[in-house]
């Protein structure tokens, strides 16, 4: 049976399948990923050569519209994206109501829902033209927002960055700049956030993912959509992982360095506990995106001069659930965040920005999937149930129940 016939089928067997793993929601060209094996590929380009050669608006361009951009392409792509990333002045007003002890990922979330109140206009869009306004109208403003909310904790002003600067030199600039203070630009922290954020750009139908394409299958905004995968990605089995692995890193620091008590903790079955960044519902082998950050963080770490103990402690953990027959039978290895999060403290970023930073990397890939799915004409996505409750029953008056 095709596709297009399947679409058509309703009312058949209704499968079960919880947490849907052996569920495919939609046909993509966008990423590849084949677990069993470590391949990632963006578009048909292996993550390893990208994350050396392309830099982080190359990927967003070839994610979101299929090829890599020429050098007139992408041109035009940023400096539409620029002419773009100014928000509106009442956004401040936002930002300042909330308490500086809120969570970066509320904030977030609800700024990019916020965009939706101040750019009507991307609000419905259906044209091809309509969704390239959007997508670079949130390509813009969505770093703004993302410094904004680390300078606002900071209790720094909220200033704009330098539009002269590259996209990601930028959003450094913007993060970091303190007033009266001349920014210099560390090619090195300008390297390894590329990199970062190359790495995050897209893994397919996961969690966050899968929510932004079945919000947007209702035909709701790409702002909005995108606020819900920011929603989704908060968790901590998701992406929220990134700052769980450094506090739970921070943890066997200050319990003097006892893995072997974590490694414990995490195989009893009484114990909620897991080693956070271990394990992934597809990588059943290794994450080749942790691959290329292990070593990264190895240089950043060397580059800037830090020697930071939670590396060697992460090492370690690692060491030790590679030998593990718990971890091995289960094939539970690190994935993506068990070391980003290190190379973001090595850069001055807080724990509690961590998913944020990983939201930036994502966000390209969030619009490639949207576009994707509008384009497709997706039906609006509907999963069915088996029910499992009462049967019918006849309604009893408050007194006597
Ligand atoms: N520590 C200890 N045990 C684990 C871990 C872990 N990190 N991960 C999985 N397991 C165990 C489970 O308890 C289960 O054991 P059982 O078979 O004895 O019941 C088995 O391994 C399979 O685990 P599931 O939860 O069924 O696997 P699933 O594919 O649903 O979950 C997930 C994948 C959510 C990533 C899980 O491995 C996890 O919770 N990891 C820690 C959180 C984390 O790092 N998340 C980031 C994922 S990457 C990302 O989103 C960017």
């Amino acid at each position: 049976i095709d596709i297009k016939t399947l679409r058509g089928v309703t009312g058949g067997v209704t499968t079960i399948d919880p947490g849907y793993k052996n569920t495919g929601a939609c046909e993509s060209a966008i990423t590849f990923l084949n677990g069993e094996e470590g391949i990632l590929r963006y578009r048909g380009y292996s993550i390893e050569e990208l994350a050396e050669k392309a830099d982080f608006l190359e990927v967003a361009f070839l994610l979101i519209f299929g090829e890599l951009p020429t050098k007139e392409q992408l041109e035009k792509f940023h400096s539409d994206i620029k002419a773009q990333s100014v928000v509106d002045d009442d956004v401040r007003k936002i930002i300042d109501a909330f308490p500086k002890s809120a969570h970066p990922m509320g904030v977030i979330s609800s700024l990019t829902s916020a965009l939706t109140a101040f750019n009507p206009s991307s609000v419905n869009v259906d044209s091809e033209e309509e969704m390239y306004n959007a997508i670079v109208r949130i390509l813009g403003k969505f770093p703004v927002l993302v410094a904004w909310t680390m300078r606002k904790k900071h209790g720094l002003p909220l200033d704009y960055g330098d539009n002269t600067l590259g996209y990601v030199e930028n959003i450094l600039k913007m993060m970091f700049k303190k007033p009266n203070e001349e920014y210099k630009q560390n090619p090195i922290l300008v390297d390894a956030l590329d990199k970062l954020l190359i790495l995050h750009a897209d893994h397919e139908q996961n969690c966050s993912t899968s929510t932004v394409r079945i919000v947007g299958s209702a035909h709701t905004g790409l702002f909005a959509s995108v606020s819900s995968g920011i929603s989704a990605l908060w968790g901590p089995l998701h992406g929220g992982a990134n700052q769980a692995v450094l506090e739970m890193l921070s943890a066997i620091q200050e319990d003097d360095g006892d893995t072997k008590k974590y490694m414990a903790k995490a195989k009893d079955k009484e114990d909620p506990f897991r080693l956070m960044g271990f394990g992934h519902r597809v990588y059943k082998n290794f994450d080749p995106r942790a691959r290329i950050i292990k070593v990264a963080a190895d240089e950043v770490l060397a580059d800037l001069g830090v020697e930071d103990p939670i590396l060697g402690i992460a090492k370690g953990l690692e060491q030790e659930a590679l030998n593990d027959d718990y971890f091995v039978k289960r094939k539970l290895y690190p994935n993506v965040d068990f070391y980003s999060g290190i190379i973001y403290r090595a850069m001055g970023i807080p724990t509690e920005m961590f998913t944020v930073m990983f939201a930036l990397g994502r966000l390209p890939g969030w619009i490639a999937q949207w576009r994707e799915m509008r384009l497709r004409k997706e039906p609006i996505g509907r999963p069915r149930q088996v029910y499992i409750g009462e049967n019918s029953r006849s309604f009893k008056d408050i007194k006597n129940r």
